[in-house]
């Protein structure tokens, strides 16, 4: 009984972190930042669009898709960060041994920095205390201690949700053979240089 329910525990944790998690992650950085990119005034059509929404609506949406998974795959993730588990298949070759572990530091990251990044800014919108726009994200930007917190927190977001589908392949059955598992590999890590380029250009246009 204990082992069928740490079976649906485990593909649940697998799941939301690609859906609603990692898509949020990727709708957050090419959908809604990126627009900075383009400047700060098409930036704050961004914010203008979310505003159009009725506040409740929208804090219960990000309250049942987005905080409650979060929390779920967070919780059984520092769960799952205790069992070091020697013979995973993952951590057959060099490269295997180090993703494995890396995926584990990286999520404790992601936890601390995310718990900061939303007090900091959906928190403080919502006591009323910050309008979210270009002006309020460079002030940050700017902090040399702000900047390198964000720096190191989404370079462990996206490597985390990246590599995170390569496992999630595996878990799922999707990739079965080594040789898929290789090309899939490869393509998740180029896939993690390509969001985190962008996600760093996006850093630096807030900073400039
Ligand atoms: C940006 C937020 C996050 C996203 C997008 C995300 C996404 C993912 C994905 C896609 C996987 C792969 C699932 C699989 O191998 O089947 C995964 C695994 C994992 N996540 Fe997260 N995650 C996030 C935050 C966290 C946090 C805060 C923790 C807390 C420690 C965490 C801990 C873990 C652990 C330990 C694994 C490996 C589980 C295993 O090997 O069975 N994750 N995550």
């Amino acid at each position: 009984m204990s082992d069928r329910r740490g079976f649906y525990l485990r593909r649940l944790h697998s799941l939301s972190g690609i859906f609603p998690i990692g898509a949020y992650l990727v709708a957050h950085i090419f959908l809604e930042n990126s627009f900075i990119l383009a400047g700060a005034e098409r930036f704050a059509l961004v914010p203008q669009f979310f505003s159009t929404f009725p506040g409740a609506l929208l804090l219960a949406v990000e309250v049942l898709f987005i905080w409650t998974p979060l929390l779920f795959h967070s919780a059984y993730g520092f769960l799952r960060v205790g069992q070091a588990e020697l013979e995973n298949p993952l951590r057959n070759d060099y490269l295997g041994a180090y993703l494995y572990t890396l995926q584990r530091v990286s999520g404790v990251l992601a936890f601390f920095f995310i718990g900061y990044h939303v007090w900091s800014t959906r928190i403080q919108y919502y006591l009323g205390n910050a309008e979210i726009s270009y002006a309020f994200m460079h002030a940050k930007m700017i902090d040399p201690l702000v900047f390198a917190a964000y720096l190191i927190g989404v370079l462990a977001c996206v490597f985390h949700f990246t590599n995170g589908i390569w496992t999630f392949c595996i878990t799922w059955g999707i990739t079965v053979g080594p040789r898929a598992q290789r090309t899939l590999r490869a393509a998740c890590l180029a896939f993690f240089a390509f969001m985190y380029g962008t996600a760093l250009a996006i850093l630096m246009a807030f900073r400039a």
